[in-house]
């Protein structure tokens, strides 16, 4: 895959405000056994906390079923939290009302991983971008051509009276991605979830994407959440990197020190397998490192890791859960090697 042409962002200066604040969130989902019996819970996601700054990028890694794209959809309200909190801009989520909620769902944009299975085929560009505002209450023909014609021109699917007719079937896969980003930002959000955005669109494709993205993210001072397999994209596109692993980040960084020494067993072994930015990282990344993710219907005792690290401190590591531990300013680590750090 072509590099990505751009700078790494600063990191993020201490006075800013987060924007979003994620405390202890767990979403568990019920699985019943011949559709009646509770036979357990997947607990996709267990524990998780951290905030996100104003105008700031995070990636979000780790291997498939860790629990990212459930994160993704817990805070946009598509799944309910079992236990925790999420707040926006100071605001509890679990206080709003319906309207509250709506004006909620507006400040954030989601894109998906398959841009054509989140379009609807029936709608044509014009009307998929008119709708989120009709369910806003922005009525006004003359702001809704507006604000249309400003994401169509952000996105770059020019001529715009071309694009406004057609129908997501008539457009390649990059510009179907590129409709996905114009929806997301038409109701000028201020964060942008973006779940495996780039992962379905070939590789010269998934480059202007994430360029557009960054774009994007520096013209309106988004924060970003982005999540991804592609390892060799986080560097160019993020200013801290959240590692997941059996449904808890455990480790959380500025990239640039995260890529200089990653400190938890997991992130050394998913960024090895990955030094190489010309690897094809999907492949690789599913791979690494060697054994089975961690079922989160019955997790491992202790660290949920133990049973595949090679640095386990046995009567510990397989016993006890390892809290967070700041090794660096920037660099926490949920794991024991790092006990002595407190
Ligand atoms: N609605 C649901 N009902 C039951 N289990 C679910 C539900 N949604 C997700 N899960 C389970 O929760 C776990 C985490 O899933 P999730 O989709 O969040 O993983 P992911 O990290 O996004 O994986 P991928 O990289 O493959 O997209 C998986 O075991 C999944 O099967
Ligand atoms: S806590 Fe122990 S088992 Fe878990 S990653 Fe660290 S060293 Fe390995
Ligand atoms: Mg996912």
């Amino acid at each position: 895959m072509p590099s990505l042409a751009v700078k790494l962002p600063q990191e993020q200066p201490k006075e800013q405000k987060p924007i979003l604040r994620v405390e202890n969130l767990h979403t568990w989902f019920e699985v019943r056994r011949m559709g009646f019996f509770k036979a357990g819970d997947v607990r996709a996601l267990d524990g998780v906390t951290f905030d996100l700054y104003e105008g700031e990028t995070v990636s979000i890694v780790g291997e498939s079923g860790c629990g990212k794209s459930t994160l993704a959809k817990t805070i946009l309200g598509i799944n309910i939290p079992t236990k925790g909190a999420i707040y926006f801009e100071d605001q509890d989520l679990s206080t709003l009302d319906k309207q509250g909620w709506r004006n909620y769902r507006s400040s954030i944009g989601y894109i998906q991983q398959d841009p054509y299975g989140a379009l609807p085929p029936f709608m044509s560009v014009q009307r998929i971008l008119e709708e989120p505002m009709k369910i806003n209450g922005i009525r006004n023909k003359e702001e809704q051509a507006r604000r249309i014609r400003q994401v169509l021109e952000e996105v770059k699917l020019a001529p715009i009276e071309d694009f406004l007719p057609k129908f997501p079937h008539m457009l390649s896969g990059g510009q179907q991605q590129r409709l996905v980003i114009a929806r997301a930002m038409i109701l000028e959000p201020k964060m942008l979830i973006a779940d495996e955005p780039v992962s379905m669109l070939d590789a010269s494709v998934r480059v202007e994407i994430l360029q557009l993205l960054q774009g994007l993210q520096t013209k309106h001072n988004l924060a970003i959440i982005y999540i991804t397999h592609d390892l060799s994209t986080v560097r160019y596109f993020s200013e801290r990197i959240f590692s997941m692993y059996g449904a808890k980040i455990i480790e959380k960084s500025s990239t640039s020190a995260l890529l200089k020494e990653p400190l938890h067993p997991y992130t050394q072994a998913l960024f090895e397998a990955t030094s190489d930015p010309d690897a094809e990282n999907l492949k690789t990344f599913k791979n690494v490192p060697a054994g089975e993710p961690p079922s989160l219907m019955n997790p491992p005792k202790g660290c949920r890791f133990h049973p595949r690290c090679s640095q386990i401190i046995k009567g510990l590591c397989d016993e006890h859960i390892p809290p967070e531990f700041q090794v660096h300013e920037e660099h926490i680590a949920a794991c024991w090697l790092y006990k002595d750090h407190q």
